[in-house]
């Protein structure tokens, strides 16, 4: 072997080309061509170097559900749930915000479909009546192979009421399916109703997800969707349901609660946080973009924005992003300031929508966290008395501002972590 053919092995060796390709590479170019191939293929390297640099996937995603490489599993919530739907038994998982539930929903969802099951998403965060209601489980079931098949008969029951468009060519379904707007409520209900029922026909093994759950609790229809649900809930042989909700007070009520439909009809979870796993984690995937951190600026990372994967995930993209190599404890604090600093907008926007008082029991609550209720700080913080310290509380509850959990008196948790900390950066005396 001469010494260009030795270079444009060990070249190969470097380069993207499986073996069969060098071979054929080494076979097609002769001795002739060899240096100006060689240089072709090291330019040809250095762009992919390059592009390694500059384009290159962070490992940190936030803001949407994640999966594959972006996703920490959790085995054993996947198992206890898996146990529960596989018995059919009604589960309903309960955790803060930015928790993790749609993206645990959707990895589970994919290994229950690689079981045989057949498993509708319905997302209703952004319901504000049935319509959106049934809109959004058509949309559900309409990704559904089986339910097309199925539902031909059932639409053209419905006709005109809901469009369905049929390639006149072909036969086929395509199911661009639009609620005409004329349907009185009755109508509604009852196409509810029967999409409910039409989940009979999905196979044996079906898991209906219901997404924020709670919403269903605005709809003000003195419970007829609760009530509907319950009644397919015991009907359907075949189906599990699965709800997620990040209003602990509104499910619990509606769960415990024995004047309502929906009393006693599930297992509740409560979503647990990651435990050290999440560091571990965490450190891995710096190491995929050649960055070393140790545990503990990780460790600190999670405790100031309360463990929440979503932020934990959101700080580590902006530190990759700033292109440190080594990261410290200052490099994060510095980058959660920075991070928070770009909400502040918002925030600002949200703390003007409220009364005086209001404000001054978020800053209370944000740089105090406990004890809040003591004479002294109601006094520092101008709240005229206890009880009008509660009655706030209370008000930035229902906005969502302050959170359900830790409902303990004395201390209050914010529903969004990086909030309290800008209240903190905004109004605390250093
Ligand atoms: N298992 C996980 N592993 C890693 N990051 C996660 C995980 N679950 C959630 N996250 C982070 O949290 C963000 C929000 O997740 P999401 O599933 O939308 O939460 P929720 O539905 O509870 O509001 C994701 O974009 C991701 O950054
Ligand atoms: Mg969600």
């Amino acid at each position: 072997m001469d010494s260009h053919t030795a270079s444009y092995r060990s070249f190969l060796k470097k380069s993207a080309f499986p073996a069969r390709q060098h071979l054929m590479v080494l076979l097609i170019i002769d001795k002739q061509t060899s240096f100006l191939a060689c240089q072709y293929l090291t330019i040809l390297l250095n762009i992919k170097a390059l592009q390694k640099r500059f384009f290159f996937m962070n490992p940190f995603k936030f803001g949407a559900p994640v999966e594959g490489e972006y996703y920490l599993p959790r085995p054993d919530l996947d198992k206890l749930v898996y146990q529960f739907l596989s018995n059919r038994i009604h589960v309903v998982l309960i955790g803060p915000r930015r928790f993790g539930k749609t993206s645990f929903v959707f990895n589970l969802l994919r290994k229950l479909e690689t079981e045989g099951y057949t498993a509708p998403f319905i997302d209703i965060f952004n319901i504000t009546s049935h319509r959106d209601f049934l809109q959004q489980i058509l949309r559900a079931l309409k990704t559904k192979k089986t339910w097309t098949d199925n539902a031909k008969g059932w639409l053209s029951s419905w006709k005109p009421k809901i469009s369905a468009d049929v390639d006149h060519s072909t036969g086929q379904t395509s199911f661009g399916l639009s609620i005409d707007h004329s349907n009185s409520e009755k109508d509604v209900k009852e196409m509810i109703q029967d999409a409910l029922a039409s989940l009979a026909n999905l196979g044996n093994k079906v898991v209906l997800v219901i997404d924020e759950f709670q919403k269903i609790t605005e709809l003000n229809d003195g419970g007829w969707l609760e009530a509907t649900l319950r009644t397919h809930m015991q009907q359907l042989r075949n189906t599990s349901f699965l709800f997620t909700g990040s209003k602990k007070s509104l499910i619990s009520d509606m769960l415990n609660n024995s004047s309502r439909p929906l009393y006693r009809s599930c297992q509740c979870i409560d979503f647990p946080s990651f435990g050290e796993e999440l560091t571990d984690w965490v450190i891995h995937r710096f190491a995929a973009a050649d960055i070393l951190v140790d545990k503990e600026p990780i460790r600190i990372l999670r405790k100031m924005v309360l463990d929440t994967p979503n932020y934990v995930q959101m700080v580590c993209f902006h530190l990759v992003a700033a292109g440190y190599k080594k990261i410290g404890t200052e490099e994060v604090k510095e980058i959660l300031k920075s991070v928070v600093r770009q909400n502040a907008y918002a925030y600002q926007t949200l703390l003007n929508s409220l009364s005086p008082l209001q404000q001054r029991v978020l800053r209370l609550a944000a740089i105090e966290g406990k004890q809040i209720f003591s004479k002294e700080l109601l006094n520092r913080y101008e709240i005229p008395s206890a009880p009008a310290l509660s009655s706030s509380i209370r008000a930035l509850k229902e906005r969502g501002i302050l959170d359900e959990e830790g409902t303990g008196r004395g201390t209050v948790t914010f529903d969004d972590p990086l909030f309290a900390i800008w209240l903190q950066n905004s109004f605390q005396i250093q």
